[in-house]
């Protein structure tokens, strides 16, 4: 089973930045360079319907001219089926989409829409993009995602990442691991993602099952304080550290400290009120 876990890097939130000025500035796509620098082993990005963050325009630069795998999230509609059939992106992971909503609330659910998917799936994998369907980690949307003739099932790591309490977290992280392992005795590859930081990427990244993580929002954020190489850089760590060569179950691992390896550097100080001139 791969050690190696893939890190995807999602760049929707350095267009949240930019759009909130209209202009070019900053841009996913130099944003989507830097973080293969810093160790990202493929780029993440959702076009939204609404276009409210990446534009059609980035995913045409992404594709173009970054140096790793493009994973292009998008809803299972005719309109992004086309986009994905023109640029032909690495990747496909299928979503919900609601416009009223902040972020992908939860995973598709293929056994209710299995109809509407079974196209959408059958052409993008006649045209060599890999399809990964972003599922809640429960054991029909798994089967579901296999009968649907995708590659991968992107577990939904939402729940577990807000669970309140040790107690819940380990039930959801419990479904993850079940999931992981149904997803890989079917013959699927096994993602994760949505809502990781560095406390909680930990006991994700130690399920061997799964071999791509797909982070955004925190790493985004981050990048704010220390630089989006360093937040990346910081991300890859954690996951490697957790990653240990041993198949024993990540709910049966002692807590390691999932803390960054090397402590953030102290905020500096707010600058200083400038001394009233003289003249
Ligand atoms: N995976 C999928 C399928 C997503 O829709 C998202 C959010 O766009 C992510 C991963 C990344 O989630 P976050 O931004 O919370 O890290």
């Amino acid at each position: 089973m791969s050690q190696h876990l893939r890190l995807g890097v999602n760049i929707d939130h350095v267009a949240t930045i930019r759009n909130a000025r209209g202009g070019v500035h900053p841009d996913p796509v130099r944003a989507a360079h830097l973080a293969v620098r810093a160790g990202a082993d493929g780029i993440t990005a959702h076009l939204r319907e609404d276009r409210r963050h990446i534009s059609d325009d980035d995913i045409e630069r992404l594709v173009s001219g970054v140096p790793a795998p493009i994973n292009l999230e998008m809803a299972p509609t005719e309109e992004m089926l086309a986009l994905a059939l023109r640029h032909r992106p690495h990747a496909v992971c299928i979503v919900p989409e609601r416009r009223e909503e902040r972020t992908t609330e939860g995973g598709i659910d293929a056994v209710a829409h299995y109809d509407r998917l079974a196209p959408i799936v059958r052409r993008l994998v006649e045209a060599d993009i890999a399809v990964a369907l972003f599922v809640e980690a429960r054991p029909l949307q798994v089967k579901a995602a296999h009968m649907l003739g995708a590659r991968a099932v992107e577990l939904h790591t939402g729940a577990y990442c807000a669970a309140d309490g040790e107690n819940k977290r380990r039930v959801e992280l419990k479904h993850i691991v079940d999931a992981a392992d149904l997803a890989v005795s079917l013959g699927l590859d096994c993602h994760a993602g949505h809502g990781l930081s560095y406390e909680t990427v930990g006991p994700i990244a130690a399920i061997h099952p799964i071999v791509e993580l797909n982070i955004g929002h925190f790493l985004i954020g981050e990048a704010i304080f220390t630089g989006l190489e360093v937040s990346i850089a910081r991300m890859r760590a954690v996951m490697d550290a957790w990653r240990m060569p041993t198949s024993a179950s990540p709910l049966d691992a002692p807590p390691a400290d999932p803390s960054p390896p090397d402590p953030a550097p102290a905020d500096p100080a707010p600058m200083a009120a400038p001394e009233p001139s003289a003249s």
